[in-house]
């Protein structure tokens, strides 16, 4: 594989298979691609089809998914398990078709089947299309940069203990660079991820929070960082201290190295984790990384940066209120104004009852999380499929709500402890091919509140308000940005606060939206939209390919 700026390979091996890694003196088996922890980077350029062939040498059912990529028409690749297709068994292959089409800069792909994504991601590294160039300077060099996690317990052992019980989800014992804890962390010195650079050269880093429940600050000592795009999309480029990025997104950054004749060898890079739950302890394990200039001598201990406190959300909102579409004649910001469909969307985690009780969730329950008061079940076959055969009535209900089934004020505090309860069910929104779509994501306070990256498959969208509070339909939508607002696939929605996107319903197919946050996701923050087929040419999904994998 080429590094840099070398050549662009259409086709990949991804083999899913068990490989013993050790961290934090611990060795454990973890589910890999090829081995690799992060997994292998797909380098392609904008417009670009890519084929994976995806083999399943591991012991469980897996998917993969192409984080952030429209894959227009063609949602039978997507990846989501029991959303698009049902899971590749071990011993099978499937061979996916990744269709590029507006998306350049920085996207991943990660599993998208229990909570394998833990250690089963790499990153999608998407250049220019021949005969275009950067919106700025070529850079040197393109360096993946993957925030993550590390659990020494092993995932799928926690994740059925979590659904046995109705139990939180156990924080990990790590976080990580490019799947490396750093020198903050016991045993971790050695395998510390090390970036050689050279005096005076611009590199890109393409930095992908891959964690399953955290949102980092990042910063480089004595460096400052240029952001140029975030998911995938320009932004008006700005220079800051540090960066935060939530579970989802991606940013790409330009780190300017310093000139020749400074006297320092060695910077950190670093990641601390932003808690945003009130009821969560602080997470302080700063996971780091070292910048190393080549052909400097190296004299002391390299410095550190300065990042914001972990309960700092202020300093997290500030960050991602600067995100804003470069909007130039190459890269316009087509922002939808006259909406056919507006829907708010309550986001909360709730508790179920538990029946065989007690469970070890809130007040003997367990937990659970909802989009609009209803906590999405998991179809045993997928809901693309039965979709085409015209037999979603098999697998789901089209009545997902536009609009909480009971409003109440949804960030008050002492919320009554019912609120707390959640209906179930596969609940799905159907639309019609080209409705312009508004939501609101209205965060809640029940059981205290979080923030929550919220991620649209198949569709992304423009992110044209935010607010703390509850969302006002008369007041607030004045204060949209119909200009440049960030064009993303994931969006931060504050704690106790609101978000409103915009999109086009114009690519059909089956699209999930959840929370990115792992642990929300497979407590039921969740929903579909279905896009039906335009009438046009190049209105309808493409016919599925001979082999999908079957449940
Ligand atoms: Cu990053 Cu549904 O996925
Ligand atoms: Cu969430």
């Amino acid at each position: 594989m080429q590094e840099g700026n070398g050549l662009t390979q259409r086709s990949y091996d991804f083999f899913i298979k068990e490989s013993n890694k050790t961290r934090l003196c611990h060795e454990k088996t973890i589910l890999t691609v090829n081995g690799q922890f992060p997994g292998p980077t797909i380098y392609a350029r904008r417009g670009d089809v890519v084929l994976v062939n995806v083999y399943n040498q591991g012991h469980t059912n897996i998917t993969l998914h192409w984080h952030g990529v429209n894959q227009p028409r063609s949602p039978w690749w997507d990846g989501p398990a029991y959303i698009t297709q049902c899971p590749i068994q071990p011993g099978n292959n499937f061979t996916h078709r990744i269709v590029l089409s507006e998306e350049e800069g920085t996207l991943w792909w990660h599993a998208h089947s229990s909570m394998d994504r833990a250690t089963v991601h790499g990153a999608i590294i998407i250049r220019p299309s021949h005969g275009t160039t950067y919106p700025f300077r070529k850079p040197r060099k393109e360096i993946p940069i993957i925030l993550g996690e590390w659990w020494k317990e092993d995932i799928r052992k926690l994740i059925a203990h979590v659904l046995s019980t109705g139990s939180d989800f156990p924080p990990s014992d790590a976080n990580t660079i490019n799947g490396q804890p750093g020198d903050m962390f016991t045993c971790s010195s050695n395998g510390t991820f090390r970036l050689p650079i050279e005096p005076g050269e611009t590199y890109m880093l393409h930095i992908i929070n891959a964690a399953l429940t955290n949102g980092f600050f990042f910063a480089i000592a004595g460096h400052r960082l240029t952001v140029v795009s975030s998911d995938a999309s320009y932004t008006k480029p700005f220079t800051a201290d540090h960066i935060f990025i939530d579970p989802g997104q991606t940013m790409t950054v330009l780190l300017k190295a310093r000139g020749r004749g400074h006297s320092k060898a060695r910077y950190y890079m670093a990641a601390r984790a932003l808690t945003t739950n009130a009821g969560a302890p602080l997470d302080n394990r700063i996971a780091t990384a070292v910048l190393e200039y080549i052909h400097v001598s190296s004299s002391g201990h390299p410095d550190f940066p300065t990042l914001p406190a972990n309960n700092d959300s202020s300093a997290a909102a500030a960050y991602t209120a600067r995100l804003r579409s470069l909007a130039s004649k190459e890269h316009p910001a087509d922002v939808p104004r006259n909406i056919d469909k507006r829907m708010i969307v309550t986001l909360a985690v709730n508790e179920i009852v538990c029946k065989e009780g007690p469970c070890k969730g809130p007040h003997g329950n367990r937990f659970a999380a909802s989009l609009n008061n209803i906590s999405f079940e998991m179809p045993r076959t997928d809901i693309l499929g039965a979709y085409y055969r015209s037999a979603i009535g098999s697998v789901a209900k089209t009545d997902f709500p536009d609009n909480p089934p009971s409003p109440f004020n949804f960030t008050a505090d002492n919320l009554p402890p019912e609120l707390a309860l959640t209906a179930r069910g596969t609940a799905v929104k159907v639309l019609a091919y080209g409705t312009v779509v508004e939501v609101v994501f209205q965060g809640t306070t029940i059981l205290g509140g979080d923030s929550h990256p919220m991620h649209l498959h198949g569709l992304s969208f423009h992110a044209v308000g935010r607010g703390i509070g509850n969302f006002d339909r008369r007041q607030d939508p004045a204060k949209y940005n119909l200009v440049d607002p960030p064009y993303q696939n994931t969006v931060s929605v504050p704690t106790n606060g609101w978000v409103a996107i915009r999109f086009r319903a114009v690519n059909p197919g089956v699209w999930f939206m959840h929370c990115h946050l792992e642990r929300h996701m497979v407590w039921g923050m969740e929903t579909v939209f279905i896009v039906k087929n335009g009438k046009g040419r190049g209105e309808k999904v493409v016919p599925p390919p001979s082999n999908m994998p079957r449940c």
